[in-house]
């Protein structure tokens, strides 16, 4: 592919043409896919409606760029390769060819079943290949996905099944992880008792658990596709057209379905997957992430399978049967791009190091991270004991709404820095705003990270709220789209992110983030994790409680608050010096493993009356330890 980056000179070019050129430099990139009829013009876009489209008036089908494409060239090499929960069962090596013909079986399937092209079906099933088939064959016959995390509550599913209409729900009866098994189908029945606009149910046989099944509406999935041709003419569909809504949670109130379309996330996720990745034909590539969230959507299924690479799929959980889950499975499957989270790495850190290096973790070359802002102790032990100190660290900084990376190293080419997302990709032109609403221009600057120029994958509305849309992203910095981020530019033009805005805490007169605190509190050496949020105080006006999980507890707690004291002093400075430091065994998470901070900053302000839903939290269950605890 065209405008990948080989060198940092490579990459300043590469860039600054992207910038110069926008028009030129993404035509380039979309002549390397298929396309049914060329685009008359690349771009038409206005930030104030906001109103994007790229490609206009080109028509492609995405599955058909993801597979057909594919198979003269590489039709027999693995697309997927699956491992499943149980490294006792055989994984799964599905080639180009292979996935086709069951994507065009399932999307038969799906048109016999009565969905059309715009139809919404819901996806609410395990990390199975079955759930990648079920997207594509959606794709395939322009029918919208809505996949919906298998962690989520019946009422969470039934919330996103009505705010888009869904006609259809894809489950599966039961979905393992770890030791536990989830009822899935038994959460879908709840959902289903209140969402009248689903017509079919199809159910795939995972767990074999007892279900229940309502007549007319629900059918296995086996009989399903039983007899089904596995050759299906992709639906043409425009550039513009609707791909798929994917939900993230809004700041307060119902979650936001963003919309994403077909064109331009397709060239926009596989060229930053090759880009970023520096992925060579014949890598073994492995995202952790759960197909649930945009980070599975755009890079294990379309990024990946758009640019012909091999992509893993894992339905396991990193601590399941051992800890060392995730470095016996590099191992096993000679991965070459590792791509996790930083509260996994974070939780594996604190193990023995024995079970790091009982494994061979020599075929890594390319280590990623996405979901929050990576601290420099977590950093510097994935670089150091998984990556051995020859891996680059590719720190991924993008949102659900961005469908693609914003900020982000290529790897082994961008110079990086721990904890810093570095430096943006080709296309996207950022900006740093102060608190007066003017851009911070030139190097060594603080704001909220706005972009200023429409990229190629940016979602296109709110589904049913485009109101919505342009009142969240696009009326804080007229023009500009808002990522809801801060931001540092350091004195070399490189991108620290610093967290969501609404986690700054202003303490006698100074800006701390959170995150900086967090950092310094993470350098101890029994320190695991901390979040750290404000409280109203008397006279500095907020004031800092840090909730500190330790590897082990504490032989004298009084001690090791000095030595934290100590530490952020020196750190970050005695301003930041937490007022309160509250030891705990957890930190309350969400299901895609970021911190809750809303809630500790309820208990910190003593709101303990009005904690919100904590029903979708992982571990709701250290909600009433903390409450219990005590600070000092
Ligand atoms: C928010 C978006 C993008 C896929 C997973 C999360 C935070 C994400 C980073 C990073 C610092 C990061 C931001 C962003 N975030 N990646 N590399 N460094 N912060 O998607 O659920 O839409 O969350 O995650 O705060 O706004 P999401």
């Amino acid at each position: 592919m065209k405008n990948i980056s080989r060198s940092f000179e490579d990459y300043l070019k590469s860039y600054r043409r992207s910038i110069e050129q926008p028009e030129a430099f993404w035509e380039e990139l979309g002549a390397e896919f298929r396309w049914r009829k060329k685009w008359d013009r690349v771009l038409d876009w206005d930030f104030m409606k906001p109103e994007v489209k790229w490609f206009v008036g080109g028509k492609l089908n995405i599955t058909e760029n993801c597979l057909d494409r594919h198979l003269e060239t590489r039709g027999d090499q693995n697309a997927i390769i699956w491992e499943p929960n149980d490294p006792g069962e055989e994984p799964a090596y599905i080639t180009y060819r292979e996935l086709h013909s069951k994507v065009c079986q399932f999307a038969n399937t799906l048109k016999e079943q009565g969905i059309k092209k715009g139809d919404r079906v819901c996806i609410y099933m395990p990390m199975v290949p079955e759930l990648t088939v079920s997207v594509l064959a959606c794709a395939r016959i322009g029918a919208i996905h809505s996949v919906v995390f298998a962690g989520f509550s019946s009422r969470s599913l039934m919330e996103r099944i009505n705010d888009a209409s869904c006609k259809m729900i894809i489950t599966a009866d039961g979905g393992y992880r770890g030791d536990k098994i989830t009822g899935l189908k038994d959460i879908v029945d709840e959902a289903l008792v209140d969402c009248p606009s689903i017509e079919k149910c199809i159910v795939l046989k995972r767990t074999g658990q007892q279900i229940e099944f309502v007549e007319g509406r629900d059918l296995w999935w086996d009989e399903a596709i039983e007899g089904k041709i596995d050759i299906c003419e992709p639906e043409i569909m425009d550039s513009e057209d609707m791909l798929f809504i994917l939900y993230t949670s809004g700041s307060t109130g119902k979650p936001k379905g963003m919309v994403h379309t077909c064109g331009g996330y397709m060239v926009y996720t596989a060229y930053t997957f090759l880009n970023a990745f520096q992925y060579k034909e014949g890598d073994i590539y492995w995202c952790t992430a759960d197909v649930g969230w945009i980070t599975g959507h755009s890079y294990i299924i379309y990024g990946p399978l758009a640019a012909g690479a091999t992509s893993m799929m894992f339905e396991g959980v990193p601590s399941w049967p051992g800890m060392d889950r995730f470095w016996e499975v590099v191992d096993k499957h000679r991965v070459n791009i590792f791509y996790t989270a930083p509260t996994a790495i974070r939780a594996l850190e604190k193990c023995d190091p024995a079970l790091v290096e009982r494994h061979d973790l020599s075929s890594l070359r390319v280590l990623g991270t996405v979901g929050e802002p990576i601290n420099e102790e977590a950093w510097h032990w994935y670089h150091d004991m998984i990556g051995k100190g020859r891996c680059p660290i590719v720190d991924t900084y993008w949102q659900t709404e961005t469908g693609g990376f914003m900020i982000s190293p290529i790897a082994g080419i961008t110079p990086t820095k721990p904890a810093f997302a570095t430096l943006p990709m080709p296309g996207i032109v950022p900006a740093v705003m102060n608190e007066d609403g003017k851009e911070e221009i030139g190097n060594g600057v603080e704001g909220r990270l706005c972009i200023k120029f429409p990229w190629p994958s940016m979602a296109r509305t709110i589904y049913g709220d485009h109101q919505r849309f342009h009142d969240t992203y696009f009326s804080g910095f007229p023009n500009k789209y808002f990522t809801g981020d801060g931001c540092r530019r350091d004195e070399e033009g490189y991108y620290r992110i610093t967290g969501r805005v609404d986690d700054v805490i202003i303490v006698a007169g100074h800006n701390l983030g959170t995150a900086e605190i967090e950092n310094a509190i993470d350098e101890h050496e029994n320190v695991c994790e901390t979040a750290v949020v404000g409280y109203p105080h008397d006279i500095k006006g907020n004031a800092v409680h840090a909730f500190v999980n330790c590897f082990h507890p504490p032989k004298d707690e009084d001690d090791l608050r000095q030595e934290i004291l100590t530490l952020v002093s020196r750190i970050v400075g005695p301003i930041a010096k937490p007022e309160r430091i509250q030891f705990v065994s957890g930190l309350p998470k969400t299901r895609s493993g970021k911190i809750m901070r809303r809630i500790l900053r309820k208990i910190a302000e003593g709101n303990t009356g009005d904690l919100g839903d904590t029903s979708t939290l992982l571990n709701p269950e250290i909600v009433d330890e903390i409450l219990g605890g005590n600070a000092l």
